[in-house]
């Protein structure tokens, strides 16, 4: 579908214009890739969030929201807001920002919705301040909005959504980002319209995990990452196993064995939950084999009776990238 989008300088309550403004598009992004909980992900190419930011010369974080979504614009409370006073606390010679937030990336749905946000409102920011901050500055900003959307810092979204491409967070304290090798792949995700909130996909989660099960995943998350590296599509395929966190948060997700046995079935190589759900991502070699894939996923939604959206789509190797302010975006 072909949505043109309008000039954010509509929604400006003042009604000036947007000199000195950038715009990004910020990306949807895959967090855990099944077996990585909270140290893998990737960005794909479709949704992306539009993002414009000004400086202000009032103190602080303002944001004008341009979508039906009624998040926050307490800057506080709001993931844009929370990325922009961090990184406000170390620009002293900056008052404030105006952000204009457009989202395309539906929140709670298990794509990075909060992290395109606060990366992208970061990203646009940096780009205003003539590039003084590292990526890694980035994600250590960003990860204030995640604060604000799930009660804890994690990466796994942040990191792919401004560097691209799949990336392995192998350490938070201190941030040490490694960005993946990987071979094409096309990405089907499907998203059930039900809600669910991080935070309680992340209360449900037990404390401790059993030895023979920590085995399984380490052996998975190195086949993972060794397949990715080599484009070896087999060994992908094998380790998309998660014997940790699936089992207790898939029971949130209606439709969920069925959809994975049928994709599988159909010729994914495989996949899981994205990030905390409720949407389901499954990896396949080619183009013919994801469009297959989604026809199944719409297939189970429809047979339940649950509305759903689906994206066909491959990995975005840029992650947020600087746009004119007027775009058109393909959904
Ligand atoms: N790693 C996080 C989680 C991602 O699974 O809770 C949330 O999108």
């Amino acid at each position: 579908m072909l949505n043109q989008n309008k000039p954010a300088a509509e929604a400006s309550p003042k009604g000036g214009g947007l000199e000195g403004a950038v715009s990004v598009l910020s990306p949807a992004t895959v967090a855990n890739v099944v077996c990585g909980f909270d140290i893998l992900g990737f960005a794909l190419n479709n949704p992306n969030d539009e993002l414009t930011i000004q400086l202000s010369d009032e103190p602080g974080v303002h944001i004008i929201n341009q979508d039906g979504f009624d998040l926050p614009t307490i800057a506080e409370k709001n993931v844009s807001g929370a990325a922009l006073l961090a990184m406000l606390d170390e620009t002293p010679d900056v008052k404030g920002f105006t952000l204009y937030s457009k989202k395309h990336i539906m929140p709670g749905s298990g794509i990075g919705s909060s992290a395109a946000s606060a990366a992208g409102s970061v990203v646009a920011a940096n780009y205003l301040l003539g590039n003084r901050f590292s990526k890694e500055d980035l994600v250590r900003f960003a990860m204030f909005g995640e604060k604000v959307a799930s009660g804890v810092k994690h990466a796994d979204n942040i990191a792919p959504c401004i560097y691209g491409g799949v990336t392995l967070i192998r350490s938070i304290h201190p941030l040490d980002i490694v960005s993946i090798d990987a071979p094409p792949l096309h990405v089907t995700v499907v998203h059930p319209q039900i809600e669910v909130r991080t935070s309680d996909a992340r209360q449900i989660l037990k404390q401790q995990v059993l030895l023979k099960d920590a085995i399984k995943q380490w052996g998975n998350i190195a086949g993972l990452v060794t397949g990715l590296l080599k484009g070896d599509y087999d060994l992908i395929g094998r380790s998309l196993e998660d014997v940790i966190i699936e089992p207790v948060r898939s029971i949130l997700i209606p439709g969920f064995d069925e959809v994975k046995r049928n994709c599988k079935e159909a010729g994914a190589l495989g996949g899981g939950i994205s990030g905390s759900g409720p949407s389901i991502f499954m990896l396949s070699k080619d183009a013919n084999t994801a469009n297959a894939v989604e026809a199944v996923m719409k297939e189970v939604y429809e047979r339940i009776g649950i509305d759903y959206h689906t994206h066909v789509t491959t990995i975005n190797m840029e992650g947020v990238k600087r746009t004119t302010i007027n775009t058109i975006l393909e959904d």
